[in-house]
């Protein structure tokens, strides 16, 4: 399988404000796009974007999972950056016909379409470094993808950063192009000098997200995961697991963890932790690395509730399990 995000299908659905109104969505070639040199997005980052996937079952269908939910996520982004206004209901058209023509070439499981719906300020206006873009951009683009880290599910290395942040304090819960930018250097230096998978970001102390998935500890039947504000993202992956995980009798606690617990509850036998996400899905996390010292979570192997919570959630993705929270659209 090619590498995560590298291969897209031909085609994308599109749409573009211009200002008062959105255009009917257009079926367009996915290999460009034509932007004026002084777009605001180009200068001013007003971008966020989604990721959902459209899974195979075993009869054939495709299946997109949580969309509402990713829609409305996408709406409310848009909402915190001051985008046009995007019609929920513009945007299931446009990625459920788009999923529709590309229906044959959704992967079987456990393969999927990842689906990216993107939307991005238009307007020609180098001087409004303070103003909104009146003019924007939505477009829905498809690519198959396979497993996001690199070697498939393995136990990953996580440097822990407790000086610098992900992003801004309070754009966290928006999925935005410059919160994955910002975060880009501290996962560079973390691959470079402790061979990190990625880098969990703990400003003082607190334990927050790494800079593409969110951050579970499991100790025992109880799931520890920081509780919802503005400083990191709102996972859709994240509420469907510990839903399940609640499905199953587990105990939820969103609330703040401190490093220290952290490490403390890491280091004692049957601890687990795990990034979660769209595309991470559930991948265990091995090892805590913090001023230079390993510090191994479980072991350093992946544990079994991590891998009983992942084989849950692909489950319901794949159609193997009941659908009881109504999570899946078929196309
Ligand atoms: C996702 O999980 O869908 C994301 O958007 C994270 C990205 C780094 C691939």
């Amino acid at each position: 399988m090619a590498t995560f995000g590298t291969v897209f299908m031909p085609e994308m659905a599109l749409s573009t404000f211009n200002g008062t109104r959105w255009s009917d969505p257009e079926q367009v070639a996915a290999d460009a796009i034509r932007l004026h040199p002084g777009a605001h997005v180009l200068h001013y980052a007003s971008t966020c974007f989604e990721g959902l996937k459209a899974f195979r079952h075993a009869d054939g269908s495709v299946n997109i999972f949580r969309m509402e939910a990713n829609i409305a996520r996408l709406c409310q982004s848009s909402r915190l950056l001051s985008l046009p206004e995007v019609s929920a209901e513009q945007l299931e058209q446009m990625i459920l016909s788009i999923v529709k023509y590309y229906a044959d070439e959704v992967p079987e499981p456990p393969g999927s379409m990842y689906i990216r719906p993107t939307h991005i300020g238009t307007e020609p206006s180098i001087g409004k470094a303070a103003g909104a873009s009146l003019t924007s951009m939505l477009y829905v683009l498809l690519s198959p993808v396979g497993d996001y880290f690199t070697g498939g599910v393995r136990p990953l290395r996580l440097l822990l950063e407790e000086e610098g942040m992900r992003c801004a304090a309070h754009m966290g819960m928006v999925k935005s192009g410059g919160n994955y930018a910002s975060a880009l250097q501290p996962i560079q230096r973390a691959r470079e000098s402790v061979n990190a998978d990625q880098v969990l970001f703990c400003p003082g102390g607190d334990v927050q997200e790494t800079g593409a998935a969110n951050f579970l500890l499991i100790d025992g039947d109880e799931i520890i995961t920081k509780a919802l504000d503005t400083s990191f993202l709102h996972g859709i992956t994240r509420d469907s697991l510990l839903t399940l995980a609640g499905d199953m009798g587990m105990k939820i606690s969103e609330r703040e963890l401190s490093v220290d617990e952290l490490l403390e509850r890491a280091a004692k036998p049957g601890t687990e932790a795990a990034l979660s996400g769209t595309a991470a899905v559930l991948t265990p996390v091995g090892t805590l690395i913090r001023d230079g010292r390993d510090y191994p979570v479980g072991g350093g192997v992946q544990g079994p509730t991590t891998e009983k919570l992942r084989t849950a959630l692909n489950a319901v993705q794949w159609g193997k399990a009941p659908d009881k929270h109504g999570w899946l659209t078929r196309v």
